[in-house]
């Protein structure tokens, strides 16, 4: 009899342990509202264990600490609050003050100088993007966006991005009828034709719920994002294809940004000279830990090309170039050609 009790008393115990559990596992981050007189509301759509989420609270720490906490930053992570094709349209209506999307969320901008960056291939190493953005070129593309009512303030590089299906991925066949995931811009759609995949635009919160409904078959991203999304749990395959660099811009909405008290915008700016310099830091190591992580997980296959595959992808690819170039002009290519030390593979 007492046994039975004691059983039925374990029982309830390791019930209301596993839900508790999966209730702190799921449920949204608390976000703690700031008091201060000026407040920034920053919105993205990854994780705060990310290079962008990581980035977001440096700034946050660092913006707060320069001005005495007369700006405070509450940071939106996870799509909370917007999801990435609704964040710029609300950075522009003064619905947030800052956001940090993907250069893919801004082509509708139309400033197409920053298409440059979705080209695949371009980069060869992170010493390379860092250049790019770092010179001249960076700044000469992040100044152009300055006209359309927003404020452009930095690139953060994320790294090279990877492949993964449900089917393994090591030739431009295997992509053939895959409907696969991309963000919305001209050059991920354009070489996921190159593949002949069929793309499929769509939003980042979107993703793990496509997979399991079978809405899409795979798609292209960080290792990051697979890792913080437990998106890997459901591609069995990945192949370290190192494609493509997601780059990220912190913008800024302009009339706030311009109606700060002068030595607060300083202040500002030299908290994100700082994050900058620390988001283009961190984004090997974070993505190179969340790769061992999912590769130990036994849950997905991690794969490498041969050279020879890698050739062939490189070829298959590298005519997109072309494309984006007749959207661009031939002026910027060279340019970020020329900073990024790209001979044409
Ligand atoms: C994506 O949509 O895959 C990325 O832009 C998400 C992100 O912001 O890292």
């Amino acid at each position: 009899m007492l046994n039975n009790r004691l059983i039925l008393v374990g029982i309830a115990v390791a019930l209301c342990v596993g839900v508790t559990s999966v209730y702190f596992a799921t449920r949204p981050a608390k976000i703690v509202l700031s008091k201060s007189p000026f407040v920034i509301r920053f919105s993205h759509v990854v994780d705060n264990d990310t290079t962008k989420g990581k980035s977001a609270l440096k700034f946050k720490e660092l913006a707060e600490r320069y001005t005495n906490n007369y700006v405070g930053v509450d940071i939106y992570p996870n799509s909370t609050l917007l999801k990435d094709s609704e964040e710029l349209e609300a950075l522009r209506n003064n619905k947030v003050e800052m956001i940090a999307p993907s250069i893919s969320k801004i082509e509708a901008l139309g400033v197409k100088e920053f298409e440059v960056f979705d080209l695949p291939f371009v980069f060869s190493s992170h010493a390379a993007f860092r250049n790019v953005i770092n010179g001249e070129t960076g700044q000469l593309i992040l100044s152009k966006i300055n006209a359309s009512g927003v404020k452009g303030l930095a690139f953060w590089g994320n790294g090279f991005q990877i492949m993964s299906a449900n089917t393994p991925l090591h030739k431009p066949d295997d992509f053939k009828n895959l409907k696969m995931r991309v963000q919305n811009s001209k050059a991920r759609i354009s070489s996921m034709r190159a593949l002949g995949a069929t793309p499929i635009p769509m939003n980042f919160s979107s993703v793990k719920d496509a997979l399991k409904d079978g809405k899409i078959d795979g798609l292209e991203g960080v290792a990051n994002n697979y890792y913080t999304q437990k998106i890997y749990e459901y591609q069995p395959y990945m192949t370290l294809t190192n494609h493509a660099y997601l780059t990220y811009v912190v913008l800024a909405n302009q009339l706030f940004w311009e109606k700060l008290p002068e030595q607060v915008r300083s202040q500002l700016d030299q908290a994100m000279k700082e994050t900058s310099v620390f988001a283009n830091s961190i984004a090997i190591s974070e993505n190179d830990e969340d790769m061992r992580a999912i590769a130990a997980s036994g849950k997905t296959k991690v794969e490498r090309l041969t050279p020879q595959e890698q050739r062939i992808l490189i070829k298959t690819l590298l005519p997109v170039h072309a494309d984006i170039q007749s959207r661009t002009g031939t002026d910027i290519i060279q340019r970020i050609y020329r900073d990024a030390g790209f001979m044409g593979q």
